[in-house]
């Protein structure tokens, strides 16, 4: 192959790639490959023959991959389906995961749970270009039942979650630009490079389908009480009520299945999917003294509820990293258990990603750190705020002023961890809030 372009030759040897690697197989090979995968019995989700050669005649053909069909699930993506058109792949996208591969290599291997690292020998992930999603969706289903469903760039939280009830995986068909390290949307590097490896830790994927599942039925209770409201507040009110309850089980997700750190051999190892495709966060993940880190125990309601109840950004690294216990703690994390957290969450106060809270197992402190009640002083005193802390100085505020719910003995363990909240910052607060200042920005 002659490379013309002297950029991209400068780019592959910056990242350790050698450039004449980087060349997608032709349509014949991809479809040799497929064939010899599909006729695999030796795996615990062997493919029906049946299933297997109209999946074949579909590549075959020339169907651009879509939704995986290689049983008789299938999932609605409500207008949002996408396709992996492999030929319209260009080579600047190659070269982007294969520098991304190679980047990962110097970091994966010091800092990525072991699982991961066989999960990503055995999707064959680890190549010089990307998958083609026919084999990759083959391979996934046949080591865990889970198939691909193939989106455009950002889906509602709510399309992504139904996808995982049925065990469908929502991928990206977008590469992110050549050297770009984090990215606050998802793309191939994300989805594929990221997530898919981690199907393999059983539990992962165990709670990623329960989550799918817990989401599902907060939307059947969504529709149950809208067949019955009476007026249009009352709609809005249900409406709100669902967004909430979704926001904070997108935060069990958030700090397990993309951020999570887990204990391993008295080691810290990053499994998150957000954490593992990005390699210099994988670094940062487990080295940086900037970060806070807090062993949680997804077994115990008062770690569940830690995470339920601490607001993030998604803007840039994380500043509070949960380290799992064990995988073997997030089975815990059932459907019936994921709808009843969420519902205490929406009664106690929050916390943001850069404090410590009284009672947290920490790991260390990063030099991030803010007190609990700083976010109240300095919103208060105009000083700046990211938006993760005025989120939540003005919620908590809110919430304590109309009175707090505190009805059960679980509510009140988690009041009387948190340090008290000096009278005059609630009563500056409620001047201010019912003058209107906090209008703009809650
Ligand atoms: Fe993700």
């Amino acid at each position: 192959m002659i490379i013309r372009d002297k950029r991209l030759a400068e780019i592959a040897t910056r990242h350790g790639v050698d450039i004449t690697m980087v060349e997608p197989p032709d349509k014949n090979t991809r479809l040799e490959q497929l064939k010899s995968i599909l006729g695999r019995r030796d795996v615990p989700f062997p493919i029906d023959p049946e299933y297997g050669e109209k999946y074949y005649q579909q590549a075959l053909d020339g169907i651009p991959f879509g939704i995986g069909t290689l049983n008789d699930k299938t999932v609605d993506l409500e207008g949002y389906e996408n396709h992996q058109e492999y030929h319209t792949m260009t080579m600047e996208d190659h070269l982007s995961w294969a520098c991304l591969v190679a980047d990962q290599q110097s970091t994966k291997h010091s800092y990525a749970c072991g699982e991961y690292l066989h999960g990503e020998e055995m999707f064959e992930i680890g190549g010089t270009c990307i998958p083609d999603y026919y084999i990759l969706n083959a391979r996934i289903f046949q080591q865990t039942g889970w198939q691909l469903a193939t989106v455009s760039m950002i889906i509602p939280a709510d399309v992504f979650f139904h996808c995982h009830s049925r065990r469908f995986f929502p991928v990206t068909t977008f590469m992110r630009p050549l050297e770009c390290d984090y990215l606050e949307e998802p793309d191939i590097g994300h989805d594929i490079a990221g997530h898919v490896a981690t199907f393999t830790i059983p539990q992962v994927a165990e709670v990623m389908n329960n989550h799918g599942l817990a989401n599902d039925i907060i939307r059947q209770e969504r529709k149950q009480r809208l067949a019955t409201a009476r007026d249009e507040q009352e709609v809005q009110r249900i409406d709100e009520e669902t967004q909430e309850l979704l926001l904070y089980a997108g935060r069990l997700y958030w700090f397990t299945v993309e951020f999570g750190l887990v204990m391993q051999d008295d080691s810290l190892k990053a499994f998150g999917a957000g954490i593992l495709s990005s390699p210099g966060e994988t670094r940062y993940s487990v080295d940086s003294p900037h970060s806070n880190r807090v062993l949680i125990d997804p077994s115990l309601d008062k770690d569940l509820l830690r995470l339920a109840t601490t607001d993030y950004l998604i803007s840039e690294y994380q500043k509070t990293y949960f380290v799992m216990k064990s995988f073997a703690t997030l089975s815990s994390l059932t459907p019936e258990r994921i709808l009843r957290i969420v519902h205490v969450a929406r009664d106690l106060p929050h916390h943001t990603w850069r404090e410590i809270v009284p009672g947290d197992n920490v790991i260390n402190v990063g030099t991030i750190l803010t007190s609990p009640n700083e976010k109240y002083y300095r919103l208060l005193a105009r000083q700046p705020l990211d938006e993760c802390l005025q989120r939540a100085a003005i919620r908590n505020l809110r919430l304590y002023a109309a009175g707090l719910d505190i009805d059960t003995g679980e509510k009140q363990m988690f009041m009387d961890a948190l340090p008290p909240i000096p009278d005059e910052i609630h009563e500056e607060f409620r001047k201010l809030d019912e003058a209107g200042t906090w209008k703009e920005s809650s």
